[in-house]
């Protein structure tokens, strides 16, 4: 039986840092175990140009202890109005790694997103002459479309043509949640990958509802029914280069959560590392784990691989309950439940 495991240092390409005293609370945590993240734009005034992107690093930097080595990449949040000299100012930014869109109204601070991705082919097209990547919130909105189908709506109506008009944009169909999503990524060309959660790997949509209703595993897009579960864990475990680390860990105060209107995200970043090293444990496929942590997302990203590594032993620990914030909580995915992986630094 492994008994410890030293990987290359990790990277977390889907990551909502937030701003101000909620972002100096749960950065730590992320920049503990990966070396870099793609930083999500979706502040409550979304991150549209480049300049916001550069303040937005630099408060992340400020924000970090003095020996962090740890990287931001950052994102801009495509709207309605981007314009195309916007756009064809990032290759001059290194530390912008790609665009991206979310449907107007599809999850948390999206109001200011695409109301019809297809008025926004101007901008793929130029993205495609750029090679800059385009991240992808996958789902319709259409209250028409049953929750669980949303995603599969995206990809039928949408991602497949997107796919088919743009050969050769890089997308990241981001928090992939359904076989349909995996199969369409293994369909697809070398252009276009997936990042995967560990909510969506370890729950199905029965979590949200086990011995009442479970705010704390609603996250967007919704976690679904076994089967998917089990080919996002096929997709894993096959080493397939398409599939990357990505966990979407979206800290959200308690009382957000536990609300009437509870907000959509769950916060993983207090335990992702262990609880992906736990999943493929359970696949018997630890050998995988650095691949789809370490290599597949830089190297789609067309960053070097990490120098550093990381050490995780075989070891049971409990994820806190809560973790402060400001004099209020944040629930951690796994909440006081034991992961029989643990990091040491
Ligand atoms: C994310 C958030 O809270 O910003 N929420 C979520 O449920 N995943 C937004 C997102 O990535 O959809
Ligand atoms: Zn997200």
């Amino acid at each position: 039986m492994t008994k410890s495991l030293t990987i290359t240092t990790p990277d977390d390409f889907h990551v909502h840092l937030r701003d101000d005293v909620l972002m100096a609370s749960v950065l730590p945590y992320t920049a503990k175990q990966f070396a870099r993240a793609l930083v999500m734009p979706n502040l409550k005034t979304p991150i549209t140009t480049v300049e916001q992107a550069i303040q937005y690093e630099s408060r992340i930097k400020k924000a970090l202890k003095s020996d962090s080595h740890f990287q931001p990449l950052m994102t801009l949040y495509l709207t309605g109005k981007t314009s195309l000299e916007e756009i064809k100012k990032i290759p001059e930014y290194k530390q912008i790694a790609g665009i991206k869109y979310y449907p107007a109204g599809a999850t948390t601070n999206s109001d200011s997103g695409v109301k019809n991705i297809d008025d926004r082919y101007d901008v793929f097209e130029i993205m495609e002459k750029l090679d800059l990547p385009l991240l992808l919130h996958g789902e319709v909105v259409d209250p028409a479309i049953d929750i669980f189908d949303r995603e599969k709506a995206f990809i039928d109506q949408h991602l497949l043509k997107l796919h088919k008009t743009f050969p050769n944009l890089r997308i990241v169909l981001e928090h992939i949640t359904t076989k349909d999503a995996a199969d369409f990524i293994l369909s697809s060309s070398k252009k276009v990958a997936a990042t995967i959660t560990p909510q969506h790997l370890l729950l199905n949509r029965n979590h949200m509802f086990i011995g009442g209703i479970n705010p704390h595993h609603y996250c967007l897009p919704i976690l679904k029914r076994e089967t998917h579960r089990q080919a996002l864990l096929n997709a894993v475990s096959s080493g397939n280069t398409k599939f990357f680390l990505g966990t979407d860990s979206a800290p959200h105060l308690k009382s957000t959560k536990e609300n009437a209107c509870g907000c959509a995200g769950i916060f993983s970043a207090a335990s992702a590392i262990e609880l992906y090293a736990a999943v493929f444990d359970e696949l018997n496929a630890l050998d995988k784990l650095e691949g789809f942590a370490s290599f597949y997302g830089a190297d789609f990203y067309g960053l070097q691989r990490n120098k550093s590594s990381i050490n995780l032993v075989r070891e049971d620990w409990v994820v806190p309950e809560k973790i402060i914030v400001g004099g209020e909580a944040i629930v951690p995915l796994y909440a006081g439940r034991k992961i029989a992986w643990r990091l040491i630094s």
